[in-house]
């Protein structure tokens, strides 16, 4: 199989890269920029990328390349810090520049291979505060910008090709073309991956990592969990079990929704634990969102441990985290935004002979293609994430039985109205938040002192950034008024209008 390296040197859009390069039927894996030439040179790669970075070249604490690299006889693509590192690495300059551009810029390109079918003149993300003042030797600008000289370079001879902007992301106008370009024109791909080679490839490695052990996967009945369910078990039939832990912090009915989908969809064993109480009395007057989480988190492998503390092969552990559930957990330079219910570690005493993570390279769309493979009924793969917490980040502040019988009940008749409306499908998630606060209202003749329900509906296509969605008044209106109606101690309704950044979807 043709593969691309995606070389990482700690910038936030690495594993988008190599999702765009994926999305162009070519392999792509990613190894940070510690790795040694010599493995880079055996595995024999069509292409190199190098992505952006935080930091300046010209920081020697900065994450910097052996020379070598540009000699292999592999084309190279810089991205942005990639793209200086590689003018500093043939002697070019590379400085503070005397404007930073961020965001959509003009972007004007010379006559290049990487540029072919595009138009000269186009719009592209920029995120830079240092520029090249001068480009390395033996190469020639083809591309720049009103603030950037040299937004654009290559060196025909070796194969090296480098931009100051992202292609990679969708703001780019033609980003997707420009990496087209690369793999096709440049690297002469010929699109050999696609999602069936995937499943290929990924039973097999399971298969031969898990030998005749047993796995224990987490199953919350979301996308993730359940796709890697269907991996699981098409690897190794029943060595799996599935165990639903159901904290009574589920949506509406959902528990009983997700054992009778999983019993009678999916040959495999399934294990439902009921401890609704037992998670309630831990969450008990705790507020902290950081705390509740990692309550949640590691109550959850808790119950796991218990369930299978008797057996003599414990086997492996395997969970459903996908890649936004990693970078924003710190992975590499990434700054920790929330501690992921997935990412929280085994306690020390629980012993699994591993954890797997099949999906943890794939992005949410990636992850859906697989399930649709898999032959996993629509409804579940196209059902909208639900947070590993589950209600326990949407009551804000502390959680009690109340609160989420409430907030339950409001819920179901947003999902309801949503779906009625022909909403269901076009959103990437809608749901509703109890904050921990009460207004005054009047029903009847009556002063009320009740709780507020806030709405919170989102397009996004990666759920790293996200819009608030732009649902009609009308139906927003027809929402309110039911859940006052119909939910017990509501007596007001309020509409999210935050985009992500600077909010994240979830209040908590
Ligand atoms: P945020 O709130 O981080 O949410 O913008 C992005 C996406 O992640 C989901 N989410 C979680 N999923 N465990 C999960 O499995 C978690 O702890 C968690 N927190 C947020 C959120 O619902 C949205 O889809």
């Amino acid at each position: 199989m043709e593969k691309i390296l995606v070389l990482d040197f700690g910038g936030q859009y690495n594993q988008l890269i190599a999702r765009r390069v994926r999305d162009n039927n070519v392999y792509a894996e990613i190894l940070p920029y510690t790795t040694p030439i010599e493995k880079i040179r055996e595995n024999g790669y069509k292409g190199i990328i190098f992505t952006g970075g935080p930091n300046s070249v010209y920081d020697m604490s900065s994450p910097h390349y052996s020379k070598e690299i540009l000699d292999l006889g592999v084309p190279v693509l810089g991205i942005c810090y990639g793209c200086q590192l590689i003018a500093w690495m043939s002697g070019g300059k590379v400085e503070t520049a005397p404007v930073s551009e961020y965001g959509k810029i003009e972007f004007t390109a010379e006559k290049s291979l990487l540029f072919d079918d595009i138009p000269k003149k186009s719009i592209v993300w920029m995120s830079h505060t240092d520029y090249i003042s001068t480009p390395g030797s033996g190469f020639r600008i083809t591309g720049s910008t009103d603030d950037c000289p040299c937004a654009a370079m290559e060196n025909n001879e070796k194969n090296i090709y480098a931009v100051q902007f992202h292609p990679e992301v969708t703001h780019s106008q033609f980003g997707s073309k420009i990496l087209n370009n690369f793999l096709y024109k440049i690297c002469r791909c010929s699109g050999d991956w696609v999602m069936d080679n995937f499943i290929e490839n990924t039973v097999a490695k399971l298969r031969s990592e898990i030998g005749d052990k047993n796995v224990i996967l987490g199953l919350s009945g979301g996308v993730d969990s359940s796709v890697a369910a269907g991996l699981l078990s098409r690897a190794v039939g029943n060595q799996l079990t599935c165990v639903f832990v159901d904290q009574g912090l589920m949506r509406k009915d959902e528990g009983d929704f997700v054992e009778k989908t999983f019993t009678e969809l999916f040959d495999m064993n399934f294990v439902r634990i009921n401890c609704k109480n037992h998670f309630l009395s831990k969450l008990k007057w705790v507020k902290d969102p950081e705390e509740k989480r990692k309550i949640i988190g590691a109550e959850f492998f808790n119950v796991f441990w218990n369930e299978i503390r008797n057996q003599k092969d414990k086997g492996f552990f395997a969970q459903g985290t996908i890649y936004p559930d990693c970078i924003e957990s710190g992975k590499g330079d990434a700054a920790v935004i929330k501690t992921h219910h997935n990412r929280v570690k085994i306690p020390s005493d629980v012993q699994f002979a591993g954890v797997i993570e099949p999906l943890c390279d794939l992005f949410k769309d990636e992850v859906r293609r697989v399930g649709e493979k898999l032959g996993i009924p629509k409804e579940l793969v196209w059902r909208q994430p639900f947070p590993g917490p589950g209600l326990g980040v949407r009551v804000i502040g502390e959680v009690t039985e109340e609160k989420i019988k409430v907030l339950q009940e409001a819920d179901w008749v947003l999902r309801d109205e949503m779906a009625k409306n022909g909403y269901e499908k076009n959103l990437a998630q809608f749901f509703c938040v109890l904050p921990d606060v009460k207004t005054v209202g009047v029903m009847g003749d009556h002063r009320t002192y009740d709780h507020l329900i806030g709405i919170r509906a989102v397009t996004t296509d990666d759920f790293m950034t996200a819009d608030w969605a732009k649902i009609p008044y009308d139906i927003l209106a027809k929402v309110s008024n039911r859940i006052t109606n119909e939910v017990a101690h509501v007596n007001r309704v309020v509409y999210d209008i935050t985009s992500k950044p600077p909010g994240t979807v979830e209040w908590e």
